[in-house]
């Protein structure tokens, strides 16, 4: 299976000035068609194995009702989108100096009625997360379906973000944001840029 490669179908100047300016930025029409199917299929064929999210250590959480998969090489279509996250990343460390290391990501399925309350992926700057990108994978997504991400961006301007298939959303992981409960079943990937060392944190 080949991937569109990154520099033919990313407009890295786009990409980077958003990111600079705004502390966000939207990519679409991201891979081919042929790679966002054998997606989709790898993530629907999984979806059993999935586990719900707000759970850490035996706690409920209230803030998000998602159900995760954390992709490992046991996810070979999925690997192919980390690997290109890990070209971007090095595209981000030339530009301003991030000192990313590595990435991680999970699938996440939210089904109807399923969302995640306003929070920060990087809390106390704790765990390492520098970007956070989500790649939306369901197949078709409706305006009336819900499941936008609500953004803040760095200047302090809120964005509502339709999870629009074969888009990805990148940002500062401080800034506040959440997922707009979902009126369908929503697929993404949540991958998170970071500058490597603790793991402990994660979730
Ligand atoms: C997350 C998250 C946003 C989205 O996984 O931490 O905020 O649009 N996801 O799925
Ligand atoms: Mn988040």
């Amino acid at each position: 299976m080949q991937r569109t490669s990154l520099a033919e179908s990313w407009n890295l100047d786009q990409i980077l000035d958003d990111l600079n300016e705004f502390g966000f930025a939207l990519v679409d029409d991201v891979y081919s068609n042929e790679y966002v199917q054998s997606l989709v299929h790898e993530c629907t064929s999984h979806l059993a194995e999935f586990r719900a999210a707000g759970v850490q250590n035996g706690v409920v959480s209230h803030i998000r009702s998602d159900h995760i998969l954390w992709i490992d090489g046991q996810l070979p279509i999925a690997q192919q989108h980390i690997k290109a996250l890990e070209e971007f990343s090095q595209a981000l460390n030339q530009a301003f100096y991030l000192g990313i290391k590595e990435v991680e990501a999970h699938f996440a399925c939210y089904n109807a009625g399923e969302f995640y309350a306003l929070h920060r992926d990087n809390p106390q700057q704790k765990n390492d997360r520098i970007i956070s990108t989500v790649f939306y994978v369901h197949e078709s997504w409706q305006e009336d379906w819900g499941g936008q991400l609500r953004l803040q961006d760095k200047n302090g301007q809120w964005h509502i973000i339709q999870p629009s298939p074969n888009r990805l959303a990148i940002f500062q992981s401080d800034l506040l944001h959440e997922v707009l409960r979902s009126k369908q079943q929503r697929l993404s990937i949540t991958a998170w840029l970071r500058s490597g060392g603790s793991i402990w944190n994660q979730g």
